[in-house]
């Protein structure tokens, strides 16, 4: 496995890549959330590119990014044991050599939801991922279902913008108590990650009424939201095919959801 961090580097290990070429982005703090990306990729590619980069785009004023766990060191190796062939490991000057005047516009589905909550936060999203389609030139891009709103803003800008990668989403890994494996759940001490439990507990409901109540009577966990909504476009319907929830545990934002015709 080869590790990069600048785009010339990229630029060079990426020629050498045979065949239909992964990608498998991630802002590093590796779990077996990411590693099941990596294991797709590896399975259904002939190349498979990680990218490693905490963006700092996505993230506004006050929000995260000072204490977002780093640890190279310990990704590297998941990387290369799930089948990654190249990583790259860019630092912020590399990606933005210049601070970015032009973005790219997630439109309506990046303002709803984790967008209301998070402004910008969808922009940031889909400016670095059509940035680093561009940099690694994938013909594949893998996406966990967890990010399910991030799925659909990244699927919606491929499509309005003409990038030609296969975008295909990966079904959220849960430990074995169900909790939805995220990079940020190990800001929750033992008693918040045992409140945060009810989050998938609401979903499995599948009745956003019954799962509101659940959330609500949970000491500790303040629901922003709990809806149906069609999971292309992220407009709350009473038909959708997916239930989104968000709730904060302690200071810590937490996010889930269920795409109902997969859980029947
Ligand atoms: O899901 C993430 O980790 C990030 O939002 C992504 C897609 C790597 C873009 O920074």
């Amino acid at each position: 496995m080869k590790v990069v961090s600048s785009r010339a580097e990229l630029a060079a290990a990426r020629s050498a890549l045979a065949g239909r070429v992964a990608v498998v982005m991630t802002m590093g703090a590796l779990h077996d959330g990411h590693v099941e990306l990596i294991k797709r990729a590896r399975a259904e590619a002939d190349s498979v590119v990680v990218t490693i980069f905490l963006n700092p785009l996505q993230f506004a004023a006050g929000e995260d990014l000072d204490r977002y766990p780093r640890r190279l060191e310990q990704d590297l190796p998941l990387c290369e044991a799930a089948g990654a062939d190249l990583v790259f490991t860019p630092l912020p000057a590399e990606v933005y050599p210049s601070a970015p005047i032009v973005r790219v516009s997630a439109g309506p589905i990046g303002d709803v939801f984790e967008g209301a909550a998070r402004p910008g936060h969808f922009d940031g999203v889909v400016t670095v991922v059509l940035k680093l389609m561009h940099l690694t030139r994938p013909h594949i891009a893998y996406f966990g279902q967890k990010d399910a709103q991030q799925l659909a803003c990244i699927r919606r800008m491929v499509q309005d913008l003409d990038v030609p990668v296969d975008v295909i989403a990966v079904a959220t890994v849960r430990d074995a108590d169900g909790l939805a494996l995220s990079s940020r759940n190990e800001y929750l001490t033992d008693a918040q990650r045992a409140s945060a439990l009810v989050l998938s507990r609401a979903l499995a409901t599948r009745d956003v009424v019954a799962g509101r109540a659940l959330v609500d009577a949970e000491p500790g966990v303040d629901l922003d939201y709990l809806e149906r909504v069609d999971s292309a476009t992220f407009e709350a319907t009473p038909d959708g095919d997916l239930i989104v929830v968000a709730a904060r545990v302690g200071t810590t934002r937490l996010i889930d959801n269920l795409l109902l015709e997969e859980a029947a």
